[in-house]
């Protein structure tokens, strides 16, 4: 989609579809007063009659409508008047793109930048205003025969400003909504996908599609018997039940300073968790193809930083596996020696996540990162803990979880801070080996943080726990491409450029 900033009136401007905003209480937006003034207050009679209540999120498409120049008008609910803040304008965004998509609309106009958003300047605006708008038109239909719907038709979206200052912020904020949006749809697209397309080979096969889309972007693969030479015992042994060979995908991006250590995103991306051999009951294990999500939100960000040509120095590593269960597959009570030396008693197959993530920290240190941050769907724990709305972060530096708790705030991503610590750390405790890959139920979402945080030694670290985010389900099932928001947003911060 293309978004432009302009100025106009809401009675005069030429497009399809002329957005306009009403409150809750029946208060109209500048702009709706501007239409009423010259097409008979047709919406003051609409809220007279109740015909329209300005619940957030609320529309009502009118056609022709009398005395404006625009082909359509859309009314969107603001919600309470004086209160309409980030969460709000994206909503309206995202409810009026979806009002439109079934139409003829080519090109909309929204007003709503006329009225005020609490502690939002236009380019914020602008970029939320475009992330929602995206999100809302995403459609995952490639599996289907044939698409289920008429192709969306809208292409255009543009957004009122004041003078030529403002249309420059805006340019700069629609740039950076458009790239997040881009890397969101990316890691999406790769959650949707069945675990028998999307396997680890397949996730190689698109981190190297972008390093060819985007010069700058350097991918390469640590493939198994470069891992056993590593000693990524761990790793493998969640893959050696699979018939899907693992892969260590490497993304580096050094668009900042030579020296500068870079930021480095480690993302879990389990193509298929059955459970292994602990297997998982069958009801709704069709999900577990979302297991990847946290690797794919890390592909989806270097595409965004890539897109952005951010001054920074990243690395994103994904551990890619499909845990089965199989003559071939680790069982309860197998012990395996971690790349980084210490030993790990396997008491539960489907704690796996942590199983591939600690040998892939363990080679991320090798680049020396200013902070290390991984990403996983790891436990139904902390879905439990926190439901669907805000992913976990757990870290052993309070600084790094703030910073990445105000990105989630910027980004209208967010995330709540979990403890972690010695108490829960000693719940790991094995009678064979160094330690277990599980704790009991208590806690399950920071024992296995605690977990982690054995093999992050000296680095800055920080966990997101994401398995509550990262897809819907029910009617809605799909992937939510949660965290590439927070994620650009806390690198874009660092970057100095939002
Ligand atoms: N991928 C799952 C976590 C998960 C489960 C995410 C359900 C979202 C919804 C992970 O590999 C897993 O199975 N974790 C176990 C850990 C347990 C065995 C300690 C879990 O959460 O049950
Ligand atoms: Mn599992
Ligand atoms: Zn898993």
């Amino acid at each position: 989609m293309d978004f432009v900033a302009r100025t106009g009136s809401a009675a005069t401007l030429r497009t399809d579809c002329a957005v306009v905003g009403v409150y809750k209480d029946g208060r109209l937006s500048q702009a709706a007063l501007e239409v009423d003034a010259v097409a008979d207050k047709t919406i003051a009679g609409l809220v007279k009659r109740g015909d329209f209540t300005g619940k957030p999120g609320a529309t009502r498409l009118l056609l022709n409508p009398a005395g404006i120049t625009a082909r359509r008008l859309l009314l969107v609910g603001l919600g309470e008047a004086g209160k309409l803040d980030l969460k709000g304008w994206r909503k309206a965004h995202g409810a009026a793109v979806s009002a439109l998509l079934g139409t003829g609309t080519r090109d909309a106009f929204s007003f709503l930048s006329g009225e005020t958003v609490a502690d939002a300047e236009i380019e914020v605006l602008a970029r939320h205003a475009a992330e929602a708008a995206e999100d809302a038109a995403y459609r995952f239909d490639e599996m289907k025969s044939k698409p289920a719907e008429p192709a969306p038709r809208l292409a255009k979206l543009g957004l009122w400003v004041a003078d030529r200052k403002a249309q420059s912020a805006a340019a700069t904020g629609f740039a950076q909504g458009k790239a997040v949006a881009e890397g969101q749809s990316i890691a999406r697209r790769l959650g949707n996908l069945p675990g028998n397309v999307c396997t680890p080979t397949f996730l190689a096969t698109e981190a190297r599609r972008l390093a060819k889309e985007f010069s700058g972007l350097k991918v390469s693969v640590v493939e198994q018997a470069q891992m056993k030479k590593l000693g990524m015992n761990s790793l493998l042994s969640v893959s050696q039940g699979s018939r899907q060979p693992p892969k260590l995908i490497v993304m580096e991006w050094n668009g900042g300073p030579k020296q500068k250590p870079p930021v480095a995103l480690v993302g879990k991306a389990v193509t298929f968790d059955t459970g292994g051999v602990s297997l998982k009951p069958a009801a709704a294990m069709d999900e577990m193809k979302f297991d990847m999500c946290g690797g794919a939100s890390v592909i989806g960000t270097m595409a965004t930083v890539a897109r952005l040509d951010l001054p920074v120095n990243v690395v994103g590593v994904v551990p890619a596996v499909e845990n089965m269960p199989d003559g071939l597959a680790s069982r309860p009570g197998d012990i395996v020696r971690t790349m980084s030396g210490q030993t790990v008693e396997i008491l539960n197959t489907d704690a796996e996540g942590r199983l591939i993530l600690c040998d892939a920290l363990t080679y991320t240190r090798r680049y020396k990162p200013s902070a290390m941050i991984d990403i996983a769907t790891l436990t139904g724990a902390c879905v439990i803990a926190l439901g669907h709305h805000l992913s976990a972060v757990m870290s052993s530096d309070d600084l790094l979880a703030n910073e990445l708790l105000r990105a989630g705030v910027d980004a209208e991503d967010r995330a709540w801070q979990m403890p972690i610590g010695e108490d829960y750390d000693e719940q790991l405790q094995s009678n064979f080996a160094d330690f277990a890959n599980v704790a009991g139920r208590d806690a399950g979402a920071i024992t296995a943080a605690c977990f982690l945080n054995r093999f992050t030694r000296d680095v800055k670290w920080a966990h997101l726990d994401v398995a509550g985010t990262a897809w819907k389900s029910g009617k809605a099932k799909g992937a939510t491409g949660r965290p590439v928001p927070l994620l650009a947003q806390f690198l874009m911060s660092r970057a100095g450029v939002a």
